[in-house]
């Protein structure tokens, strides 16, 4: 019996780029979703961007353009990265949309009818500069237990102490380094303890043991109220009554899920009752440990309020690292999707994450020598050689068409066909690790058959037991192929035409080809090259000429809506022509070129610029380009930066400095 399942992954906010660390979480949505549908069930499977909070109120106020206007910029960059990952959805939304407003209104109309809510006096850090109440990310300031400085105003990373941000000593505005003062302002409080009993008994039935059992741990005592509204300014919806107040990220967030699916609705013709009024659908979360507690505690608390049906189960996983560490900007370790796609096929991040994922709470690591190897030994080397070897041999060779198994063979076939079920449940449970395994054991157990039978050299003296030996392992690879197919879509499509087939379903797999032609041979995959994965990684790093401090920069210097400036807003930035007149290699940076440029009239100046990786340094001297010249001096690791080179191009190779026609001078203004 086909069943009808609505899966979602978390919602990425709308404050960064796609990164591996969310395509971990996208990929295994995918993955699943993918094999729900060979399965012959009806998978939704629904996401969206989450667009709403402070980062993304700044984000924006920093690039100079509206919310609204930074928000879909966004989403287009969100999804053509998933698109481009082969990561295929139902459909993307937006939580900032119509849809979701009323949803949100909804929501709190049945929280206020229903009696839980109440108001309460806050007292709560404030920057006078900024006007605006500060978040706990916000606030800088010295460890109230250890001393460290520049802690954030929750947590110190050094002693791992948490805390109130009132609690720290000499706390800073991290936006404009001011020290906050302590304002009270009415905050709106939803009573989660309401759903205390409720919880308790929902959590051990919806959730992973692992995971029920942390949750458990904050049941000893009763559950504290949760603050659901923020003050101006804020970019998010509006409470209704106030005129200041909104509602906090984080309610309208998951409100996401169930807005998506009516935009989906109305897209598909489905109704919505059936999604999220019945149990006519299975509903399954999909999300990272670090917001499990949203989606287990408050999600069903919302859900159940506003007479919502709730989800099935939340799926929860662990964390990835890279090479070992924690992902990091400032490290070079969060490699963005595209960083990732500008050099190499996201079929082998897909399998490398299939081959790492498991229904466990552990936290895995991108390796990049493991990725290389796992990719080049058992994608290519094992599975894909099948392939490369067996059907290039049955179609240039031979006729190009495949006979019947021997006895041995029909059996080792058989073999392969009696795991369709074992790797089917590794799949259903999340547990991709395991699926991958089994399949990586009968493509060894495909080799060894291969190399055993050596149909190389039988091919002249008797040409019908080699066919039998490629029909053979030919028919183990396409097993191999259709039980990769949930994590490899791209890839087997390739198979499917070579093999001259429809689009594999997972019953597929208890057919054996006989008498059956083939298609020439065409190239799989190739081998990763590491110099690529270590161009990747390189283009990962920090830029040089990125400011490391505050998050946000001061407001921009006009605001506008469309992201216009006026002509003042661009003549505050002084551009001259410059000669470059010393330039040499800063050793212990990847990116970085020494310059000494003659300004003229303005003099010299010394230059850090990020342009190793196109430019020599003899190459440059003498030369003339554009610089920022009143870009505030810049304290470096290797000495003062005191202005900006400007350049062309995505980095790496691809970078490009200008050049002003002859006759321009050093110091000429660029007008
Ligand atoms: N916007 C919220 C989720 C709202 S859901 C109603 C959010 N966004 S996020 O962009 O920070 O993270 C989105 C998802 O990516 C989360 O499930 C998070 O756990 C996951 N990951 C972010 N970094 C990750 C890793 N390094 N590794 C694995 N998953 C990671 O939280
Ligand atoms: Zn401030």
């Amino acid at each position: 019996m086909s069943k009808r399942i609505l899966l979602t992954a978390a919602l990425p906010y709308s404050n960064s780029p796609v990164h591996i660390g969310h395509l971990v979480e996208h990929f295994g949505a995918d993955f699943w979703a993918r094999f729900q549908r060979m399965q012959g069930n009806e998978c939704h499977f629904l996401c969206a961007d989450d667009t709403h909070g402070t980062p993304v109120m700044l984000a924006a106020r920093e690039k100079g353009i509206s919310p609204e206007d930074h928000v879909n910029q966004v989403w287009k960059l969100h999804t053509q990265d998933f698109a481009d990952c082969q990561i295929e959805y139902s459909h993307y939304s937006s939580t900032n949309s119509q849809e979701n407003k009323e949803l949100c209104e909804y929501f709190y109309h049945q929280m206020k009818e229903k009696g839980h809510i109440h108001i309460k006096s806050i007292d709560q850090l404030y920057c006078e500069h900024d006007k605006m109440f500060l978040p706990d990310r916000f606030v800088k300031g010295t460890c109230p237990k250890c001393g460290a400085n520049d802690q954030y105003g929750d947590n110190c990373d050094k002693c791992g102490a948490t805390y109130n941000p009132s609690d720290m000593k000499s706390p800073y505005c991290s936006i404009c380094r001011n020290a906050p003062v302590t304002k009270q302002s009415d905050h709106i409080l939803f009573k989660l303890n309401d759903f205390k009993s409720y919880l308790e008994a929902w959590l051990p039935q919806h959730t992973a043991k692992e995971v029920s059992n942390k949750m458990l741990e904050w049941f000893k005592e009763d559950l504290r109220d949760w603050d659901i509204s923020r003050d101006e300014p804020y970019f998010g919806f509006k409470v209704p009554g106030y005129k200041d107040k909104y509602f906090y990220v984080w309610v309208d967030a998951p409100m996401g899920y169930i807005s998506t699916t009516v935009q989906f609705c109305k897209k598909t013709g489905l109704n919505f009752d059936d999604f999220w009024k019945s149990d006519k659908t299975e509903v399954y979360h999909f999300v990272g440990k670090d917001v499990a507690r949203f989606h287990t505690l408050f999600w069903p608390a919302l859900l159940k309020t506003a007479g919502f049906r709730t989800p099935n189960q939340v799926f929860v996983h662990g964390h990835l690292t890279v090479n070992g560490e924690k992902m990091s900007k400032s490290k070079g370790t969060q490699i963005q999707a595209r960083t990732y796609l500008n050099h190499l096929d996201p079929a082998y991040l897909r399998y490398y994450f299939a081959c790492k994922l498991s229904s466990g709470l552990d936290d895995f690591d991108f390796s990049t020598d493991d990725f290389i190897q796992r990719v080049n030994s058992d994608l290519i080397g094992k599975i894909t050689n099948l392939a490369s070897r067996g059907a290039q041999m049955l179609s240039s060779k031979l006729d190009g068409k495949m006979s019947s198994p021997d006895t041995e063979g029909r059996k080792l076939i058989q073999h392969a066909q009696s795991k369709a079920k074992e790797i089917a449940d590794h799949y259903q449970a999340w547990d991709f690790a395991k699926a991958i395994n089994e399949i990586r054991a009968l493509a060894d157990e495909a080799n060894r058959y291969f190399d055993e039978k050596a149909p190389w050299k039988t091919l002249a003296t008797d040409p019908a037991g080699t066919k039998a030996v490629l029909t053979t392992t030919l028919n183990i690879y396409r097993l191999l192929a259709i039980f990769l197919k949930p994590v490899l879509p791209k890839y087997v499509e390739q198979v499917e035409k070579l093999l001259n087939e429809k689009p594999y379903a997972w019953s597929d797999s208890q057919k054996i080809l006989e008498n059956h032609s083939i298609q020439p041979y065409q190239h799989l995959a190739n081998r990763i090259d590491p110099e690529k994965v270590k161009a990747m990684m390189e283009e990962s790093k920090p830029a040089a000429s990125s400011t490391p401090a505050p998050i946000a920069a001061k407001p921009a210097l006009q605001e506008s809506t469309t992201g216009e400036i006026e002509i003042e807003a661009f003549t505050k930035v002084d551009l001259r022509i410059a000669k470059i007149i010393e330039a040499e290699e800063v050793k212990e940076a990847d990116k970085l070129l020494k310059l000494k440029v003659d300004l003229g009239p303005l003099g010299t100046r010394q230059i850090f610029a990020g342009i190793k990786s196109a430019y020599k340094a003899d190459q440059l001297i003498g030369r003339l380009t554009v610089v920022v010249a009143n870009l505030k001096p810049r304290k470096m690791k290797f000495g003062m930066s005191e202005g900006m080179v400007l350049a062309a191009g995505e980095g790496g190779s691809s970078l490009f400095i200008l050049s002003p026609d002859a006759g321009a001078q050093p110091g000429d203004k660029v007008k």
